[in-house]
């Protein structure tokens, strides 16, 4: 199969591209910067809110366009919220290429759809549009809403999947995206500080070849015609507190942890387990690797990489 995959540089982008090649798809990316992890996936730098809507600078016909491109930090939309109306801009452009080339199309959103609701396990029927915790999430939701009218209106298939907390591999340029996984194994790592922002927090942490691996199901699901038009949370299906992520952390390096502890910021969702029985039904998705077991695979992979300067 061929597929195009906005965001490709990202982390999701980067793992799901090196995955399909791997089993032999053809994998063009679009991204406005160059990707730094690896130089196997085929990358066509460019800024996707700009230009005519539905024209993207590649040729040829795709199976499958999943977009994942966006500014994807919750924290840093509420300090800049016009970068949301830019996930909303690019979403519907990516979209509207699909339209005019039949495409299947598959959208990145994300938990933060539902609000910070409080529910102990979150089914796909529970979002309720009239909550928006954040300008990002506001974001998804237009996407969202984009998505389904287009499916409505002109039959295109899509899928959207709502995702949380991916970590493992190609998400430690911390610099660029602060993401608490990595940022905690490598502070804690290197025996400095670490904020904790809501300690009682609940979130559902998902590995990174499990998200990836539902990604590439659907593909082949939405490629063969058996999807038209579904919503799918991806997760792991089991929350941790971030207190249970300090701790696994600190288990695993052997190193205390030197944490402060202040209130949630504004914006973020403090209670999130995902309803993963869809996932499981319609793409026969397993996801194998709890927080326990991902953990010390995400600080193997950042010290393999040379990100971890341990200090005794
Ligand atoms: N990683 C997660 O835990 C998570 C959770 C929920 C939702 N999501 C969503 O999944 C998608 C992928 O997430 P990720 O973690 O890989 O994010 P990421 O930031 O690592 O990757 C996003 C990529 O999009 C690119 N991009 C952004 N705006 C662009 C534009 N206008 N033109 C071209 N490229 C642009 C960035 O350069 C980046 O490489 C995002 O839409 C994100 O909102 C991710």
């Amino acid at each position: 199969m061929r597929i195009l995959i906005t965001g490709s540089s990202g982390q999701i982008g980067t793992n799901l591209g090196l995955r399909l090649l791997e089993r032999g798809d053809e994998v063009v990316g679009l991204d406005w910067r160059a990707n730094t992890w690896t130089d196997r996936i085929p990358t066509v730098e460019c800024n996707l809110y700009k230009g005519k809507p539905g024209v993207l600078p590649v040729e040829g016909k795709f199976d499958v366009v999943v977009h994942l491109a966006a500014h994807a930090k919750v924290f840093e939309l509420v300090e800049h919220p016009e970068r949301a109306l830019e996930n909303v801009d690019t979403a519907f452009r990516a979209l509207e290429y699909a339209r005019q080339h039949r495409t299947p199309f598959i959208f990145g959103s994300s938990r933060e759809v539902y609000g910070d609701i409080h529910r102990h396990v979150t089914d796909e029927s529970q979002a309720d549009f009239v909550v928006a915790e954040s300008p990002y999430s506001a974001s998804k939701i237009a996407g969202e809403a984009f998505i389904y009218s287009y499916a409505e209106c002109y039959d295109l298939p899509c899928l959207v999947f709502r995702f949380s907390n991916v970590y493992g591999r190609y998400d430690c340029d911390i610099e660029r995206l602060e993401r608490v996984i990595p940022l905690f194994i490598k502070r804690i790592a290197e025996g400095r500080p670490i904020v904790v922002y809501g300690r009682e927090k609940v979130l559902d942490f998902t590995w990174v070849d499990d998200c990836a691996d539902g990604m590439a199901r659907a593909i082949d699901a939405i490629a063969a015609g058996k999807i038209k038009r579904e919503t799918v949370n991806l997760a792991c299906g089991q929350g941790a507190t971030l207190m249970d992520l300090v701790n696994l952390i600190s288990l695993a390096l052997g190193k205390e942890p030197i944490a402060r502890y202040e209130p949630s910021r504004a914006g973020e969702v403090t209670r999130y387990v995902a309803d993963i029985s869809k996932a499981r039904q319609l793409l026969g998705y397993n996801p194998q690797t709890p927080l326990t077991a991902g953990i010390p695979r995400a600080i193997k992979w950042q010290r393999e990489k040379g990100f971890l300067e341990t200090r005794d």
